[in-house]
């Protein structure tokens, strides 16, 4: 007999999921989301699947991790289509908490990586990581997970929460995976549904750019200079692209190299594309 398939848990609330949570077989799993999932966030999703008895995931578009100007009022959002393709994956739980679920009248506490945090996006996007480092610790109070999973993609994002981590001493591993790109390379977000037809088509110029710039590399370029000019070129060849950064740091760091060491580099560009505003990033390693 095919063993009961049980049905995920919508759990709405932090006493739900903490009841829910108390009978869930560990090794538990965890994948934090905004939501509007694509293949990037089932990316995640497998990977916990594999490595874990229980998949959580969450889905909470975080109000304190936009600006005042950002799109978080337009935040895609379709939460049925999520929950169906959470459920095709096999998810245990989704976790899918309202604003004053996770901030209640009065709260003003936030968790701040200062080393990290007023750089790159940071310095695009002020008060942008205090948000996220905040709702993740949150969530990882809440969920408690043995391993939680997150994307290169947010290359920053996922060494701001590893320094979050180690500097909390929070019992959770957390596992980087690798970016999931479109067949033209262009990198899966949830924000590509801004782009009108000519936009999208321009967005090609990101990758391509951090592309040349990593083949440039392996055949030995080492110079910073050299390699951002080259990333610039390709972008001042698409009319509809603005950089706002290019940036080659430290794997850990984040901070801003001269020339590419032993231990390797980022590659980060973050670009607007009409009023679309688009990160993606490369590692540059090896010899
Ligand atoms: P969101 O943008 O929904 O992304 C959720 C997770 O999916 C993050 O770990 C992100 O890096 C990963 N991801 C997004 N696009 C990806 C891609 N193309 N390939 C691989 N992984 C990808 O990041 C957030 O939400 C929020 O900041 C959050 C961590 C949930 C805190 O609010």
């Amino acid at each position: 007999m095919e063993p009961e398939k049980k049905s995920m848990q919508v759990l709405t609330t932090i006493a739900a999921l903490s009841q829910w949570r108390a009978y869930a077989t560990p090794p538990i799993g965890f994948v934090a989301t905004m939501g509007f999932l694509h293949e990037g966030h089932l990316s995640l999703i497998r990977r916990a699947r594999a490595e874990n008895n229980t998949v959580v995931a969450s889905i909470f578009v975080n109000p304190t991790q936009f600006g005042p100007h950002e799109d978080f009022q337009d935040y895609p959002r379709d939460l049925n289509r999520d929950f169906a393709l959470l459920e095709a994956a096999q998810v245990d739980a989704v976790f899918t908490p309202a604003v004053n679920e996770m901030y209640p009248a009065g709260a003003s506490t936030v968790v701040e990586v200062a080393a990290l945090s007023n750089i790159l996006e940071g310095a695009s996007r002020p008060g942008h990581f205090g948000g996220v480092a905040t709702v993740v610790c949150m969530l990882f109070h809440v969920v408690q997970p043995d391993r939680a999973y997150f994307g290169e993609k947010d290359y920053q994002q996922l060494q701001v929460i590893r320094r979050v981590v180690q500097d909390l001493h929070l019992p959770v591993e957390i596992v980087g995976c690798p970016t999931i790109r479109q067949p033209d390379t262009v990198a899966l977000s949830s924000r590509n549904v801004y782009l009108s037809l000519p936009e999208r088509d321009a967005a090609v110029a990101v990758p391509e750019a951090l592309f040349r710039a990593q083949r440039l590399y392996t055949a030995g370029e080492r110079e910073v200079a050299t390699l951002q000019a080259a990333v610039h070129q390709r972008l001042a060849n698409e009319p509809l692209i603005r950089p706002d950064y290019v940036a080659i740091v430290h794997p850990h760091t984040l901070q801003p190299l001269v020339v590419v060491g032993l231990e390797g580099g980022v590659l980060c560009v973050a670009v607007w594309v009409g009023k679309t505003r688009l990160i993606d990033n490369i590692r540059l390693e090896g010899s």
